[in-house]
This record gives structure tokens, C-alpha cells and sequence, in this order.
């Protein structure tokens, strides 16, 4: 079988046209209706993903109602157009016209609010209307309302009539467009100039099913396996409904993947998350944005780990990664906090109450109480006493603290940036450290000062006769 994600070679030249210019009203929101995330990814974005994984190219949205805000948080992923004003469907699809051109050979309309349709599907849509000049996505609802309905004679598609339009016995048809359908791009440009408005003043792209039955065409159908693949998000209840289908759909690949969930329903995967084989999740836990999770990993209960990283064998439990990147075997948690920038090296123990932020932290180092590491550089098998604070921030800017390998950092040590600690240093309990510390000296007190005969030079003069300088 097909992994779903693969790309399709572009061997039909197949151009995508997404419809996104609506205003969406029904959401109520400043942000605009295809911007909003489902399963963390906004609406807009998973469709120019199918667009993508089935080969199309161009990929054009067509946006109007915020089109700048949308057009910057897709970025240079589309190509877009503006339709000013909007005045259908069928007009929608004619701005793109200039952006695909002759480049295609067909065209496939989407829509920028829907975006369940799996890949499958739409690539079972393409096949269908190979040779064909037009062929819908359609699906029987138990509840059509709201959408236009397909009406056939003798099983042949041969109508398609909106529910505004429909008289009793067609709104008793279940089976309804999805707004999803694919094109000859000759036929469709033509046919769409020749669009005649309706009484709402709008041009229907609906209105080519007609022509091409009048023209005796043969009209290709598909439906797709589960009928939800269609819906499209209006409202907030909507929303909510997708981000369940999405994130269901995710856990169920998860676990075709070899990925343990120990309970399902509280485990919340976003589209993009990668998970490596025999990572065990548990209960409330949330991967969310462009995380990526090794193998062997053991994360929950009740984590949120956000676009960070994590190495193969990582353990977190309780607690809340955000935009840090774990290397192997890193043990986080009860209770730790780490924040962006935070890159955390192997074999690496952060305990309870633990904060790191814009850090690295060395190798097979352990912060294992109360502690707080920021724009900190810490070498390898450093030992952070419980209630360390790097003093970063002086109220005005903020300073780095650079400790070297081995050091041993007391309990309660405030660390007042900037300084840095050389390989091997100590520092007494509630050392408050204000200057640089030798490799291998040994600071207490308020400010920190070096202990006579704990430094380096008494190390030293005790190595000397084994040859070492
Ligand atoms: C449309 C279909 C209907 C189908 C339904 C599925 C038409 C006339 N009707 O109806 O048969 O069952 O979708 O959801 O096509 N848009 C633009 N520019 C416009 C108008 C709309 O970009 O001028 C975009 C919207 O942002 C939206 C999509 O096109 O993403 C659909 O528009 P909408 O007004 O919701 O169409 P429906 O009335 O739902
Ligand atoms: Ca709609």
C-alpha cells in the first residue's frame, strides 16, 4: 500500500486551484477562517498539503476576505490570487485561471475550509476523471442540508442542484457535492466564461455539471470511505469536530506505526508530529506542532511537548517542552519546564522543577531540584545542586553564564551573569557568584570567593609527582 504522505510524480500535470476568499462569518474570529489549526496545522495549509502529496502544481488559493494576513502565514508554500469582490464559486475559479495558465492539463478545485479529505480519496477522484471532462467528490450524509444535491437517472450523474434552488423531492437526495472536483482545463475554461449569474448575483461552479450533462459528457463520481472526509468547517462546532477526526486519524497511524498509546482518548497528536517505533505514550499528553519523537521513547502522563525534538530513549513525564531539542536517553521531569532554545544533550537528568531556556546543556549533566538555566552554556557532567539560578537578567538586558566540564555547582548557588566557570570548579552552598571561577577552584560565600589550597594550583602542586604539570 501507498504510505498517504508519499508525493505523487506530477506525470498529469494536474494544477490545484483552493477556494479561500469566503469571510467565514460563522467562526466569529479576528483571525481568518482557513488560518484557524486543525490538529495543529491551519485549515489552508493541510489542504495545500494534499495538493502537494498528490503531484499538483501549481498550487493556487484563491484568497479575498483578509487576503494579506492569509497570504503571510502560508507563506511562499502557494502561489495565490485575489478575488475581488467574490461572486462565486465559479468565479473564484476563473481568477486562477491566469496563475495555471496552459501549464496544466487538468485542474483540481478545493476547498480551503475542508480539509479532512484523505489522499487516497482524492487520488481516487483524479483516476475517476482521467479521460473525463469534469468528475465530483461527492458523499451520501444522513443530514445533507446545506449542500447542493447530486441527482442522477439511471445511476449517471446528470444534475447538481444548491439546496436554495432544490424543491422538496431533490432536497430528499442524500447524496451531496463536496465542492471538491477535478477538470480538463481546456473545457473548464471555457465553460466557466460562459457562467451566467444567479438570482443572488453569484456565478455557481455548480453550474458546470449541468453543461457538461447537456453536452452528453459522461460526469465522474466518487465518494469517499468515510463520508466526513467532505465536511466543512463553518462554525466553532465544526472545528472542534475536525480537530477529533484529524487527531483520531493520527492516532490510529501512530499505532499502525508501532507507537504505544496507552489511552487513546487523552492522547493528543498534531498532523505534522513524527513518532519513532515502541514510544510509549501515556494518558493527557499533547505532541503538538513540528515535534519530532525518536524510538523507545516514554512520554506522559500529562507532557506537552511542543516543535522540539527528542533523540531515541528520551523519558518526560509531567511536563512541558517547548521548541528544545533532547538528544538520546534525556530524562525530564516531574515538573520541569523546558523552554526554546533549549538543547539538551545526552544521558542528560532534569528533575523536578527544573527550567531550562536558551540553553545547552552538556552531556550526562543533572539539575535534579528547583533549579533555573538561562542563556547558560554548561559542559559535560555538570552537577547542578538544587536551587541553582543563572542571574541572567539584570532588569535591563540579559547575560550568558558559561560553566566548563565536571563543575560542581553547590546547592543554592546564584550564578550572576555574566561569568563563566572553568573546568572542574565548585562552588559552596549559597555561593553567590559574581566573578569568573578557575578550573578546579573552589568558591563560597556572599560574593563567591576562591578557598585558599582549593584551586588549581594546590591541585597541582598534589599531582606534580605523578608527572603531571
Ligand atoms: C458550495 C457548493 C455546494 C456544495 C458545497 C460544499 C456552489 C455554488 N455550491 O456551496 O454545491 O455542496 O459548497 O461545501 O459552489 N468561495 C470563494 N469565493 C467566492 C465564494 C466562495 O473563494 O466568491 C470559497 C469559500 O471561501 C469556501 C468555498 O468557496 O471555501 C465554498 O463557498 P461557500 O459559499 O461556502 O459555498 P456553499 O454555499 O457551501
Ligand atoms: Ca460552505
Amino acid at each position: 500500500m501507498k504510505d498517504s504522505d508519499s508525493i505523487d510524480p506530477p506525470e498529469q500535470c494536474v494544477g490545484a486551484v483552493i477556494l479561500a476568499a469566503g469571510q467565514g462569518t460563522r467562526m466569529r474570529s479576528a483571525l481568518p477562517k482557513v488560518l484557524h489549526p486543525v490538529a495543529g496545522r491551519p485549515m489552508l495549509l493541510h489542504v495545500a498539503h494534499l495538493a502537494r502529496v498528490l503531484g499538483c502544481q501549481p498550487i493556487v488559493a484563491v484568497v479575498g476576505h483578509q487576503a494579506e494576513q492569509v497570504r503571510q502565514a502560508a507563506g511562499d508554500s502557494l502561489a495565490f490570487v485575489e478575488q475581488s469582490p467574490q461572486l462565486g464559486t465559479g468565479h473564484a475559479v476563473a481568477q486562477a485561471r491566469p496563475a495555471l495558465a496552459d501549464r496544466v492539463e487538468r485542474v483540481l478545485v478545493l476547498y480551503g475550509d475542508a480539509p479532512l479529505a484523505t489522499a487516497e480519496t482524492l487520488r481516487s477522484l483524479l483516476q475517476a476523471g482521467a479521460g473525463r471532462a469534469l468528475a465530483l467528490l461527492t458523499a451520501e450524509l444522513s443530514n445533507p442540508r446545506g449542500y447542493g444535491r447530486i441527482v442522477r437517472a439511471e445511476g449517471r450523474v446528470v444534475g447538481l442542484v444548491e439546496e436554495a434552488e432544490a424543491s422538496e423531492a431533490i432536497r430528499a437526495i442524500g447524496e451531496v457535492f463536496s465542492g471538491v472536483l477535478c477538470a480538463e482545463a481546456p473545457w473548464l475554461w471555457t465553460h466557466l466564461a460562459t457562467l451566467q449569474p444567479h438570482p443572488n448575483g453569484e456565478f455557481y461552479l455548480t453550474d458546470l455539471v449541468r453543461m457538461a450533462a447537456l453536452e452528453g459528457l459522461p460526469i465522474g463520481a466518487v465518494q469517499p470511505a468515510q463520508p466526513e472526509e467532505i465536511m466543512g468547517i463553518n462554525d466553532r462546532a465544526q472545528l472542534a469536530q475536525a480537530n477529533q477526526v484529524l487527531w483520531e486519524r493520527k492516532r490510529r497511524d501512530l499505532m499502525a506505526a508501532g507507537v504505544t498509546l496507552l489511552d487513546p482518548g487523552s492522547t493528543f497528536v498534531d498532523a505534522e508530529v513524527l513518532v519513532g517505533q515502541d514510544t510509549i505514550i501515556h494518558p493527557n499528553t499533547y505532541l503538538r506542532g513540528r515535534t519530532v519523537v525518536g524510538q523507545g521513547c516514554e512520554l506522559g502522563p500529562g507532557t506537552l511537548i511542543q516543535d522540539s525534538q527528542l533523540g531515541d530513549r528520551c523519558r518526560v513525564v509531567m511536563s512541558v517542552v517547548e521548541g528544545a531539542e533532547l538528544a538520546e536517553r534525556v530524562q525530564v521531569g516531574p515538573f520541569a519546564h523546558l523552554r526554546p532554545g533549549a538543547r539538551i544533550e545526552a544521558d542528560v537528568e532534569l528533575g523536578n522543577f527544573s527550567e531550562v531556556k536558551a540553553s545547552v546543556v552538556g552531556a550526562g549533566s543533572k539539575a535534579h531540584h528547583f533549579s533555573y538555566l538561562g542563556d547558560a552554556v554548561l559542559g559535560k557532567n555538570v552537577n547542578v545542586g538544587a536551587g541553582t539560578i543563572t542571574c541572567n537578567y539584570d532588569g535591563v538586558r540579559k547575560h550568558r553564564t558559561v560553566v566548563g566540564d565536571n563543575v560542581f555547582i553547590g546547592s543554592d548557588t546564584m550564578l550572576v551573569a555574566p561569568v563563566a566557570l572553568g573546568d572542574g570548579a565548585r562552588t559552596g552552598a549559597g555561593a553567590v557568584v559574581t566573578r569568573d571561577v578557575a578550573p578546579e577552584q573552589l568558591v563560597v560565600g556572599v560574593p563567591a570567593r576562591p578557598v585558599p589550597g582549593k584551586g588549581k594550583q594546590a591541585d597541582a602542586k598534589e599531582t606534580e609527582p605523578r608527572g603531571q604539570p
